[in-house]
């Protein structure tokens, strides 16, 4: 990896010394030239530099001219516009049978991708499945995974020693008995007949990767709002995912690292036209 300052343009204005996590820039002892210290190897490749520089005038291998861009202003969505489109998002699950175009498909993966990563590691994974057979294959692990764990809390011996200790998951017993009994007519209540799924995932060795994946989930999601693709998030699967021991889902799928987020999409059958308010906030002012 190499940095290096033009001085030519340099205009000293210790931008990059202030914004740099890895304090590879600092002045000279006069003040009058910023210079690439040492410490070049703790670069995370994070781009502040090249990306804060008014003159043009660091140049990073890692960034050559074709991955820098102007930001154009005008096109960033106002405080209103943003609020906007946090108010209006949903989990529009009335799938239609349109196929999601693939270039939606392309542009909410892109910005799923773009979210922060701990330490710039980048590591988060996308995997989209458009086969029909695969998503099927999806919801049916997902219904053969909680399959045993309903039949044990259903059971006599489950009623007499989990039932009082854990009554909330017997809320689930009817909700999983009729996702089986529809799953067997052909009604797909796992991922309600979504046309794509994308699956989230990261190496287990990076630290953050449940963090990097739901971020990256949240900003594909948003994406998905703007271009009027519909979406929710696959909660049931990954609590699936959770439970089995054995990654069956990976292996199926032929994923290597470990799911952290599963968004199943489609084209809306209709649109919201109301927002509604949520609870009231809860914020500690301290
Ligand atoms: C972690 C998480 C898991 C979820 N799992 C599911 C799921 O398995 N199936 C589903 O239909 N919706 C799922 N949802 C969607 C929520 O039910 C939904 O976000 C919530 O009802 C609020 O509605 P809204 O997203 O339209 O504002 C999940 C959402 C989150 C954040």
């Amino acid at each position: 990896m190499e940095i290096a300052i033009n001085h030519d343009s340099c205009i000293n204005c210790g931008r990059c010394i202030k914004i740099c996590p890895s304090e590879i820039f600092e002045f000279t002892e006069d003040k009058k030239a910023v210079v690439v210290a040492r410490r070049i190897k703790n670069c995370i490749v994070c781009g502040h530099c090249v990306g804060v520089c008014p003159t043009n005038s660091i140049t990073h291998s890692s960034f050559p001219a074709e991955k820098v861009h102007k930001i154009d202003f005008s096109q960033i969505p106002t405080a209103e516009q943003m609020m906007m489109l946090c108010k209006a998002r949903r989990s529009n699950r009335a799938f239609s049978d349109k196929e999601v175009p693939q270039e939606f498909l392309d542009t909410i993966i892109e910005a799923g991708h773009r979210a922060p990563t701990a330490s710039n590691l980048q590591q988060v994974r996308f995997t989209l499945v458009t086969d029909p057979e695969k998503i099927k294959l999806i919801s049916d692990y997902t219904l053969s995974v909680f399959a045993p764990l309903i039949k044990a809390l259903d059971s006599l011996w489950g009623k007499i020693f989990v039932k009082p200790f854990a009554k909330s998951l017997y809320r689930y017993i009817p909700v999983f008995k009729k996702m089986k009994r529809e799953n067997a007519k052909g009604n797909d209540m796992i991922l309600r007949g979504a046309k794509a799924v994308i699956i989230i995932h990261a190496s287990k060795v990076t630290k953050f990767g449940c963090q990097d994946c739901n971020l990256a989930y949240q900003n594909a999601s948003l994406m998905a709002e703007c271009l009027g693709v519909s979406q929710f998030y696959g909660g049931f699967v990954c609590s699936a995912i959770k439970q089995d021991k054995q990654n069956r889902l990976n292996k199926i799928l032929g994923i290597k690292t470990e799911i952290h987020a599963v968004m199943a999409l489609g084209m809306p059958q209709f649109k919201f036209v109301n927002y509604i308010d949520k609870k009231d906030a809860i914020i500690t002012k301290l």
